[in-house]
């Protein structure tokens, strides 16, 4: 073994993501397994009201889902999603928006991304629209808030559904206001890598009662009363079945995961604000790369995403796997996979560029000081 590799292997790895999971989330979960009640109930109840604190919302409404995918699912179904429709998304985006999209029957129109957000390019999705057309899905990616003025705009004129993807952006805002807090429909995720985590879980925000007696119908198949029993902590024993439904809903275990998390959610956020801020100002200087932002005041950093010009991306994630430092890629392109190779789409030029330059790395809640400068000092080493 060389000397330089010998002295590697000591160093401690440094993985993409780690999970905050201290002894209060220990506690929470502890005393929800002694109440006896595993399934969906109070607890589910208490976290949705936490999230709608949390958010600010005034009059709209929190349904808590056992994954992101599943409310997005369903977002699209009470949004009025489905065989026949079309939904314009980016391909620059994880599959489940697409996947989602795919379980109503409806087909799914890939556009472009920009290139300075990398959200949506409403340009490019106005050229998609057609009488088909009936919702359109932007990503807040990595936490970054993306044209979404320019998505209401489209859809006023269309007369679409919005879906805000919103899993990389729970406590992200936009003129001050956080992202779910207004707007038609939005969707976040707590899947174990998320800002907060409840193992797996996620959530929809609706605007009206009726969009939110639909959403408890199919997150609970299709069966009414029981949403309101089991959030007593007990179930309805004579009821109906009044829609398609699924088993989506969320447990009393999984919620109070979420509620510890959810208590330590500004913590969270500002830590890794900071961690954002000194990557960006180490990282900018850097001939080679562009970084995606310099300021995270309205950002809830999910990722820290750095764009590696000129073909260099392998190289640099060779080098830091040599530093025993992990990176990851976020996204590949969802037009280039199989199974949605022939769905509709757009011109992809921002996209497929973006795709071949976007490297993800080190980003964790309170992360060690030690691991930050290493992965700021192997990233420079790099491109010095
Ligand atoms: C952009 C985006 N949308 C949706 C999801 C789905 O969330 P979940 O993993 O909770 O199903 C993810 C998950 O990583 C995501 O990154």
């Amino acid at each position: 073994m060389h000397t330089m590799d010998r002295m590697n292997a000591t160093l401690e790895h440094i993985p993409v993501f780690v999970p905050r999971i201290g002894v209060d989330t220990l506690k929470h979960l502890t005393d929800a397994l002694d109440v006896g009640w595993l399934g969906m109930g109070a607890t589910t109840k208490e976290f949705e009201e936490r999230i709608a604190a949390y958010l600010e919302l005034d009059g709209r409404h929190v349904v808590a889902t056992n994954t992101g995918t599943s409310a997005l699912h369903i977002a699209l179904l009470a949004a009025g999603v489905g065989p026949g429709d079309e939904v314009i998304v980016p391909s620059f985006n994880y599959v489940a928006d697409h996947q989602a999209i795919r379980y109503t029957g409806a087909d799914v129109v890939m556009c472009d991304i920009r290139d300075d957000d990398l959200g949506i390019d409403c340009a490019a999705a106005r050229a998609l629209i057609t009488p088909r057309t009936k919702a359109i899905i932007p990503l807040h990616f990595a936490g970054i808030p993306c044209d979404r003025a320019g998505v209401y705009e489209l859809a006023r004129e269309f007369d679409l559904r919005v879906i805000e993807d919103a899993c990389h952006a729970f406590g992200s805002t936009i003129d001050g206001k956080k992202i779910g807090s207004d707007g038609d429909v939005t969707c976040f995720s707590f899947d174990p890598v998320k800002i907060i985590t409840s193992i797996d879980g996620g959530c929809v925000v609706v605007n009206s009662e009726d969009e939110l007696a639909r959403l408890h119908h199919l997150r609970l198949l299709g069966v009414d009363k029981d949403t309101t029993e089991r959030y007593k902590n007990a179930r309805a024993w004579e009821y109906d079945v009044v829609d398609q439904g699924f088993r989506y809903h969320l447990t009393n275990i999984m919620a109070s995961v979420g509620i510890s998390q959810i208590k330590q959610v500004d913590a969270f956020i500002a830590s890794r604000q900071e961690i954002c801020r000194r990557y960006s100002d180490a990282f900018s200087t850097l001939n080679g790369v562009r970084v995606l932002r310099r300021s995270y005041d309205d950002v809830s950093p999910f990722i820290y995403s750095l764009r590696v010009l000129r073909g260099q991306r392998t190289d640099l994630i060779d080098f830091l796997k040599s530093r025993n430092i992990a990176a990851g890629i976020h996204f590949m392109p969802v037009h280039e996979h199989t199974y949605f190779a022939s769905s509709r789409r757009g011109d992809m030029r921002v996209t497929e560029r973006v795709a071949t330059e976007v490297v993800t790395l080190p980003l964790h809640s309170f992360m060690k000081e030690q691991s930050i400068q290493r992965v700021i000092d192997a990233v420079c080493n790099f491109f010095r």
